[in-house]
């Protein structure tokens, strides 16, 4: 059976078609339109209300799972060039009008949230994930063409990769009753695996040992956060994208960041042109309602082109916290936090540089070590180490990477002094000591990057199902 994609992609007059799908309205009890999800678009169907039982006929409404079959004939109407003249329609599956939530008019997103299970039928979401489909899709391109090996890191981990220690626990000890040692401490060594374990942060430190021996890798997997931060921006369970490479240093990072965003943002121009339309349309359409200085100054297709075109600012954290003190926003304390070297920015700071100051995607790098993880390499001014996050318009840090410590001796000092367990972490540290060198790598937030390339303002429309604080359902 032929998907309605590929029916519209290569129409012929005078086939015989037998099509399966969603109704998406039903008028004049003539004309259904069927959504198949294959493309945004839906099929018309049209039905000889006189011939048809009326029994079916009753049963055809917005959201109803039929099939109808008869032949595909030139359009009469307007916006579609065939259609199908209806012989016979089997339904599958009634939805109740009375009851179906999804009714043919504009849903708002909070509403659409709480019915995740449906609001894949929906013309915006059914965009937005085949978006997020093909996406993936141009991840695994991008890096198998270049001969990078996909790496699987695992989920379930026994040490904090990022250091930040806001993980979700891992356990089947009864939490009611567990067992404890003689201090009175929960005793993990009877734990299910020996020992203390957390879904994982990252899979960065476990590419990295790869890297060392594969030369460029990269994993691509879900993660997890315990971080009780309610954003627009920030989800519990996200999906990573981290590339490694050997011999690398942070230029050759920045430069493999800038050509990976491109091409990502590229594909999705060339191949996702009509799903790209239909929510360009819909921003349009919303950037309406809103004030005038409140309005983006380019459509969606045009910021997407513009990634594309345009090279990205690079500069140091040092020089963006001279600009940030020179602005007008920090002039007229507009700044919610303050700017002071060795202080981490904020979106707010991070939204000027790029959307008011450069109007372009920006590289920071080498940023006070004090607030970056263990594993970025330590510069000379020993204050600063060669970190680098892309911060993009809208969404703000896309990627966060870094050229890593290799040098054994500054590894050890920096896990001391920041805490780093070192006993969870020998595995790491030996690596350094044998065939140690240079490399560097990132994350890509592949939600964030959905955002971008969708248009969506909340990063819980960009994911099937959103796992935030209190939101574990579906
Ligand atoms: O900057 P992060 O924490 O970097 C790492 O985890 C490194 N191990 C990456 C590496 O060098 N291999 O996270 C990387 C990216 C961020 O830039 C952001 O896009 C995304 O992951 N991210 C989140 N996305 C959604 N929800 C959250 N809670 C996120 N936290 C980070
Ligand atoms: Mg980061």
């Amino acid at each position: 059976m032929a998907s309605i994609n590929e029916i519209l992609d290569n129409p012929t007059a005078g086939e015989k078609v037998s099509i399966s799908g969603w109704v998406r309205t039903f008028r004049s009890n003539r004309f259904i339109a069927l959504s198949d999800g294959s493309t945004i678009k839906t099929i018309q169907g049209v039905v000889d209300f006189e011939s048809m039982d009326e029994a079916i006929l009753n049963r055809i409404t917005t959201g109803t799972a039929l099939t109808m079959s008869g032949t595909l004939v030139e359009s009469q109407g307007r916006g579609q060039s065939v259609e199908v003249q209806v012989e016979t329609v089997e339904i599958h599956g009634d939805a109740d009008p009375e009851e179906y939530p999804l009714q043919p008019k504009k849903h708002s997103m909070d509403f659409l949230r709480e019915k995740a299970h449906l609001r894949f039928r929906t013309n915006t979401f059914g965009a937005i994930f085949r978006l997020r489909h093909a996406l993936s899709f141009a991840i695994h391109n991008y890096f198998n063409e270049r001969e990078f090996f996909y790496i699987h890191t695992p989920i379930i981990t026994g040490s904090d990769a990022e250091g930040a220690g806001e993980m979700f626990r891992v356990s089947t000890l009864d939490p009611k009753n567990p067992p404890r040692s003689e201090e009175g401490k929960v005793d993990f060594s009877e734990d299910f695996f020996g020992k203390e374990t957390n879904l994982t942060v990252s899979g960065q430190l476990e590419a990295e040992l790869a890297a060392l021996a594969l030369s460029k890798v990269y994993t691509f997997g879900p993660t997890f956060r315990a971080e009780n931060s309610n954003t627009s921006r920030h989800l519990a369970e996200f999906w990573m994208i981290e590339p490694e490479v050997a011999f690398a240093d942070l230029t050759d990072n920045m430069d493999l960041v800038e050509d990976f965003l491109k091409y990502l943002v590229g594909y999705a121009l060339e191949n996702c042109q009509n799903d790209l339309e239909f929510l360009a349309q819909r921003e349009a359409q919303e950037e309406k309602s809103k004030p005038q200085n409140e309005r983006q100054s380019m459509g969606l297709m045009d910021r997407l082109r513009f990634i594309v075109e345009n090279n990205f600012e690079r500069l140091t954290y040092t020089e963006a916290i001279k600009i940030l003190s020179n602005s007008k926003p920090f002039k007229k304390k507009k700044f919610k936090y303050p700017v002071e070297w060795g202080k981490d920015l904020q979106s707010e700071h991070e939204r000027y540089l790029v959307e008011k100051h450069f109007e372009k995607p920006v590289i920071l790098t080498d940023y006070p070590a004090s607030f970056k993880a263990f594993y970025m390499r330590l510069n000379d001014d020993e204050k600063t180490v060669a970190a680098m996050d892309v911060l993009f318009p809208g969404v703000g840090e896309i990627t966060g990477g870094s050229q890593r410590e290799e040098r054994l001796d500054v590894l050890t000092r920096r896990s001391k002094e920041m805490g780093v367990p070192e006993e969870d972490m020998w595995w790491y540290i030996e690596t350094r000591k044998y065939g140690t060198c240079k490399h560097a790598g990132f994350g890509l937030g592949f939600e964030r990057l959905v955002m971008f390339v969708t248009g969506m303002t909340n990063i819980r429309d960009v994911i099937p199902f959103p796992r935030t604080p209190k939101n574990c359902e579906f």
